[in-house]
């Protein structure tokens, strides 16, 4: 049985270099910090979510009453799966794992939808499902649905869950839902974490409508954000920090065709466009050990519905860090290093079984 808890963050250890986790590196920026350090000097008083919750909400064009708080993505997952009582859930996968830990925590049973590689286009949905689940853009597949295909799974009676803990890494933001007040049932879940560096302060939030939004509020404890965590969800939320993320987003792609450029040819599973991609590298497990032993922590594939250990995700670095692993991926599957001379489009011959 797949290991739903597991993530990018137990594949860490002292003196690798992190592409495990999908954290934008360097963050979060010194005008957060600053922000987080100033909330400590309120954190006597209980929190006043108003002036967060106002933030998000004018920064999506949504009424107050369609936002949620949470601490993090991860709490709305559980929030839902407490609040709802599908008779047919529906997650679709290859999916980050938490939303249905949580949907099977909450003694729902679950039907998974396993999309086709290597595009993981959506297919379709079973017209009885009354919740379905999705992220877009997708872990670990980084695949990017259209947002009239998403849109369209939304009727009236169904839940449609949209993770889009990583809608902001893709400049504009051309698949999200989240403005969309006008689809039934339509749940868009966002984080903060992974843009602004901020996985241990715990804080994304869920818009969606306001009925929806009571109900999830409502198996809620009091007070679920902290000061600080609400301090960066209003600072975060602001159009100027929103233009900053749009760069981020902009400066990810140049970094992301820096990394396809030079990883060996053949590996790169679908059309990458978040901040990681997908490879598939036969003998995968091999090669993730080989790769620890050379000093680089990538994300296991195997824990994650219909993929294999040969599937292994890699975060978007610097060209310069994408560029040294990709030649030590290389090195270890033996292929040649794509550059001005001839590639090749599959292992050579010479690669040892083992390593194939
Ligand atoms: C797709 C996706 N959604 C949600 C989350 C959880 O986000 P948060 O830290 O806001 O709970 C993650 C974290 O890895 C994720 O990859």
């Amino acid at each position: 049985m797949t290991d739903l808890h597991h993530h990018g963050d137990r594949e860490l250890a002292p003196g690798l270099v992190d592409l495990a986790v999908n954290v934008r590196a360097g963050t979060p920026p010194p005008w957060l910090r600053d922000v987080l350090r100033r909330a400590l000097d309120d954190v006597a008083a209980y929190p006043d979510a108003g002036p967060a919750r106002a933030a998000v909400a004018a920064a999506h064009g949504r009424d107050p009453a369609e936002v949620l708080l949470t601490a993090g993505a991860a709490e709305a997952f559980v929030l839902a799966a407490r609040a709802l009582r599908p008779r047919r859930a529906v997650v679709v996968h290859p999916s980050f794992t938490e939303p249905e830990a949580a949907l099977r925590a909450a003694g729902h049973p679950v039907q998974r939808l396993l999309l086709e590689p290597p595009a993981h286009r959506l297919g379709p949905v079973p017209v009885d499902a009354d919740l379905v689940v999705l992220g877009n853009p997708t872990n670990p597949t980084s695949v990017l649905h259209p947002a009239a295909e998403v849109a369209a799974l939304a009727r009236p009676g169904r839940v449609l869950l949209v993770d889009e803990a990583f809608a902001d890494t893709v400049p504009g933001e051309p698949g999200s839902l989240a403005a969309r007040h006008d689809l039934p049932g339509l749940l868009v879940v966002r984080s903060l974490t992974k843009t602004w560096g901020l996985a241990g302060l715990r804080v994304g939030y869920a818009l969606g409508p306001p009925e929806l939004v009571a109900a999830l509020a409502a198996a809620q404890p009091h007070w679920p954000l902290s000061t600080p965590a609400l301090a960066a969800a209003a600072a975060c939320t602001t159009p100027a920090a929103r233009a900053e993320a749009d760069a981020a987003a902009r400066e990810l792609a140049e970094h992301r065709a820096a990394l396809l450029a030079a990883l060996p040819p053949g590996l790169v599973v679908g059309e990458p466009r978040s901040s990681f991609v997908l490879l598939r590298v036969p003998g995968g497990a091999r090669v993730r050990a080989a790769l620890r032993q050379r000093g680089w922590a990538v994300r296991r594939g195997d824990t994650f519905p219909g993929l294999d250990a040969d599937h292994l995700r890699v975060a978007v670095r610097d060209p310069g860090t994408s560029r040294a692993f990709a030649a030590d991926l290389a090195a270890i599957l033996g292929a040649e290093i794509p550059g001005p001379l001839p590639t090749t489009t599959s292992l050579p011959a010479a690669v040892p079984e083992e390593h194939r």
